[in-house]
C-alpha cells in the first residue's frame, strides 16, 4: 500500500514499494509547512505548474536528491535550464516509470514561474503506484471531464483544492467528488493565504452527506491507501 504524507498546501510525498515521490513541494515559502526541503528524500519530483506555491522548492529538492522532475513540457524545460534532470510529459499522456504510472490530466488554471517565465499549460496527475491510484488535480476549476476521469480510472484517493479564489471552492469541489467517485477525498489548497481561508471540515461534511468518504489530513500526517 502506498503511504501518502501531507506537506501542506498542495504538497504530498508518496512512498511506494519501488520509489518515493514528492508532488508540488512548496515548503520554504509556506509558513504552515512543518517539513524543510532538506528533509525530503525522493526519487522523483512531480510538478503540476510553475506557480511559486507549486514549483516551490522542487528544483532544489530534485538537484539535492539526484531526482528527476516530471512536469508538463514547458515547465520541465524551465527546470532543466536551472540544472535539474527532467522527464517532460504533456496533457493526456501517460508513462510507466520504475515506481508506477503517471498520466497528465487537464487543469483549468495558468502557469508561469515566479520569475515570470511562461511554463505552458498546468496539469493534474493520475499516479498509480503498487496498484493504487491517487489523483492530484493540481490547481483547477471544476470541469465536467472529471466525470470521464472517474469513469476511466478507479481512483482510490483524490486530493481536491477547496480554497476558492484561485481554484475550486467547496461547492465545486463537492461536485468534483461526485464526478470522480474516488475511494477517499482529502481537501488541499486552503488556509495557506488569507484569501483561501476556508474551513476544510465543511468540505468533509458535505462530501460525507453525499455518501462518500472524506477526511482532513493534518500537515505532517500520513495515511496508507
Ligand atoms: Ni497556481
Ligand atoms: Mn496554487
Amino acid at each position: 500500500m502506498p503511504r501518502l504524507t501531507y506537506l501542506g498546501h498542495a504538497a504530498f510525498t508518496v512512498e511506494g514499494s519501488k520509489a518515493r515521490i514528492v508532488i508540488d513541494p512548496f515548503l520554504s515559502g509556506n509558513p504552515l509547512a512543518t517539513a524543510s526541503p532538506e528533509e525530503i528524500k525522493v526519487d522523483y519530483v512531480l510538478l503540476t505548474h510553475g506557480h511559486g506555491d507549486h514549483l516551490g522548492d522542487g528544483i532544489e529538492i530534485a538537484k539535492a536528491n539526484n531526482a528527476t522532475i516530471v512536469a508538463p513540457n514547458e515547465l520541465a524545460i524551465y527546470c532543466s535550464g536551472k540544472g535539474a534532470q527532467i522527464h517532460p510529459m504533456h496533457i493526456g499522456g501517460a508513462h510507466e516509470f520504475p515506481f508506477g504510472r503517471v498520466k497528465l490530466t487537464i487543469a483549468h488554471h495558468g502557469s508561469a514561474a515566479p520569475d515570470g517565465t511562461y511554463t505552458g499549460n498546468p496539469c493534474g496527475f493520475l499516479i498509480t503506484m503498487d496498484g493504487k491510484t491517487f489523483y492530484h488535480p493540481g490547481d483547477t476549476g471544476l470541469f465536467y471531464d472529471m466525470k470521464l476521469i472517474g469513469q476511466m480510472n478507479k481512483i482510490d484517493l483524490a486530493a481536491l483544492p477547496i480554497g476558492d479564489n484561485f481554484t475550486m471552492g467547496i461547492e465545486d469541489a463537492v461536485m468534483a467528488a461526485e464526478f470522480l467517485q474516488a475511494g477517499l477525498y482529502l481537501p488541499m489548497h486552503f488556509k495557506t493565504f488569507e484569501v483561501i481561508d476556508v474551513e476544510p471540515e465543511e468540505f468533509v461534511r458535505r462530501v460525507r452527506a453525499k455518501g462518500q468518504k472524506a477526511r482532513v489530513l493534518p500537515i505532517g500526517e500520513s495515511l496508507e491507501y
